[in-house]
């Protein structure tokens, strides 16, 4: 009996040795839908070979797997590892988008800080798998340069540069058209937009409160009450899409959903236009800017739309640091930003507005609806909601950091209310296993001090 276990697993060494030779002299094919992905710069040449020969097999949705990868043992084996690579970053993707995933690529990049990858069993196997630093500094390069050209405010002093967080800039990058941003204003702020005249988008996002209304769930018409928490209005504009499940894909797609929501606003346009056009003074407002008098529920979301692009927030004190103001953050809130980049903060609330980037879900959605109390429905299965795709169930749009001391409480289902509660949170349940290492309550604290010197300017006035 333990002569055979003993011939087993020699026959199991002399296995790995043989496929461990015959990988170090054939390597992993490269399928062509990788190989024809066009290179752009020469950096990005370089990242694509490195990619190709060391990570595709498991960040691909389409891989390129040894031979013996068809074996039952394998297959199994390297079947999960690139479903959950490519579930957890596809590079094939990234660099068929040019790099143009600001997500991804800080992903990318911490993984290689971190020397988490390739994964050990990849590298029992293939023995020259390990990244040489001339490859981790050639991604790194490339990394780099599509930030810079895509995602830099050209803000940030030589050291924060190529920080995945950038300092906000002062006014909306593509400009704003006053005359519309004023009427989009008075829109804001017009109960009228609701059936019984009594809220107005700033009842739930209110410029005094931080762009939120402070509530755990917001009060709509008829004091109903909503079923997750309102997000700022504050930098939305910086959303890739809006709402915890991006169903709107930008902000005059979102500004229709609240008026026509039978908790929120519970009206309809006819009714809004109808009171609207009554109003001799706002018409005429409107009239300016659209060169009709006639009310449409068109011109009223993108006006509201053009006034959100200017609740920009910049000039916080952790804006005027990693401006090169060296004086703007104590040494703790300094550390608390080189903390919230260690410990992987920074790969989902990456850029200028810290997050709103991607949409995300726990390591582990049973252990973490667990550990919060909350038994998953609709509110919880996020992006899924929106697609259908089984993949996005539980992903939530990951909240935007900026302001974050004002816009409380927090997580979708606002049910917190203390920051250094968030904080362990969030390392134990969203920054993936690979990446994560234990935080000390200085630590957490240290991370808070930097967060809440996050909160910006609105037009000039601290928020
Ligand atoms: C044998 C399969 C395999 C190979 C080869 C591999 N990875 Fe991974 N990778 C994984 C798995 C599995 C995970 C998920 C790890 C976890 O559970 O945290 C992952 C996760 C990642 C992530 C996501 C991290 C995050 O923050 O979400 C990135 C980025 C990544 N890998 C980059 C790379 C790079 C770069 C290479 C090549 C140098 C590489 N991987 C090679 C299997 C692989
Ligand atoms: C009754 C409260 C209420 C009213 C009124 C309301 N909102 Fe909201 N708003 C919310 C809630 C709750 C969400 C999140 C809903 C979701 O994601 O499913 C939200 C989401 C948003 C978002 C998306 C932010 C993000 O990070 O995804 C924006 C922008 C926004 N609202 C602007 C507006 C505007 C503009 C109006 C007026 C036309 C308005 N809201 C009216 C409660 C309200
Ligand atoms: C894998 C992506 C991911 C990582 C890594 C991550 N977060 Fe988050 N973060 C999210 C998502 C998604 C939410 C919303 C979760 C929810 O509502 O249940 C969130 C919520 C938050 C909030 C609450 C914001 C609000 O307005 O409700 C804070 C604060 C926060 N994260 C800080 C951190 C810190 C600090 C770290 C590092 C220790 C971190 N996050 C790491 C995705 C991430």
């Amino acid at each position: 009996m333990k002569k055979t276990i003993l011939i087993l697993i020699a026959l199991a060494i002399l296995g790995i040795v043989t496929l461990g030779i015959i990988n170090l002299m054939v390597g992993i094919p490269v399928p062509a839908s990788y190989a024809s992905i066009p290179a752009t710069t020469p950096e990005m040449e370089q990242a694509k070979a490195i990619i190709g020969t060391k990570c595709q097999m498991c960040h691909s949705h389409d891989p390129g797997v040894p031979f013996y990868a068809k074996m039952p043992a394998a297959s199994a084996m390297i079947g999960k590892h690139v479903q959950m690579g490519t579930e957890m970053s596809d590079l094939q993707q990234l660099l068929t988008d040019n790099g143009e995933d600001e997500v991804a690529l800080a992903k990318l990049e911490q993984s290689i800080k971190l020397d988490t990858m390739p994964i050990l069993p990849f590298l029992a196997m293939h023995w020259n798998g390990k990244l040489k630093a001339s490859e981790k500094q050639a991604l790194l390069a490339w990394i780099h340069q599509v930030r810079a050209a895509k995602y830099s405010t050209g803000l940030a002093s030589t050291e924060f540069e190529s920080n995945p967080v950038q300092p906000l800039p002062d006014a909306w990058p593509g400009g704003v058209t006053a005359a519309k941003a004023k009427l989009g204003n008075r829109l804001y702020h017009d109960v009228r937009l609701s059936g019984d005249d009594t809220i107005s988008c700033a009842s739930c996002h209110d410029l005094k409160k931080g762009g939120t209304d402070h509530a755990q769930f917001s009060t709509g018409v008829r004091n109903q009450i909503g079923g997750i928490n309102a997000p700022t209005s504050f930098n939305a504009m910086f959303n890739v899409l809006q709402f915890w499940d991006g169903r709107a894909t930008d902000l005059a797609d979102q500004a229709g959903g609240p008026p026509l929501n039978p908790i929120e606003m519970d009206t309809n346009w006819e009714q809004v236009i109808e009171k609207l056009t009554k109003d001799a003074e706002l018409t005429k407002l409107y009239e300016a800017v659209f060169g009709t008098s006639q009310w449409n529920d068109q011109n009223i979301k993108d006006a509201i739309a053009e006034f959100e692009k200017t609740l920009i927030t910049p000039n916080s004190a952790l804006d005027k640091y990693l401006k090169g103001d060296s004086d703007a953050l104590t040494e703790a809130e300094q550390m608390g930003f080189a903390l919230f980049n260690e410990h992987s903060c920074v790969t989902c609330h990456a850029g200028k507005a810290m997050g709103g980037q991607s949409f995300e879900k726990p390591v582990d959605p049973k252990a973490y609806y667990a550990f919060r109390g909350i038994d998953p429905g609709e509110a919880e299965f996020g992006r899924f909601n929106a697609t259908k795709d089984e993949a996005d169930r539980y992903k939530l749009k990951v909240p935007l950091l900026r302001n974050i001391a004002v816009t409380g409480p927090y997580l979708h289902d606002g049910n917190i209310t203390d920051l250094k509660e968030i904080v362990p949170i969030m390392n134990n349940h969203f920054v993936p296993k690979l990446n994560r290492k234990p935080l000390s309550d200085d630590e957490v604290d240290m991370i808070v001090s930097m967060l809440i010197k996050n909160s910006g300017r609105l037009n000039g006035e601290p928020i």
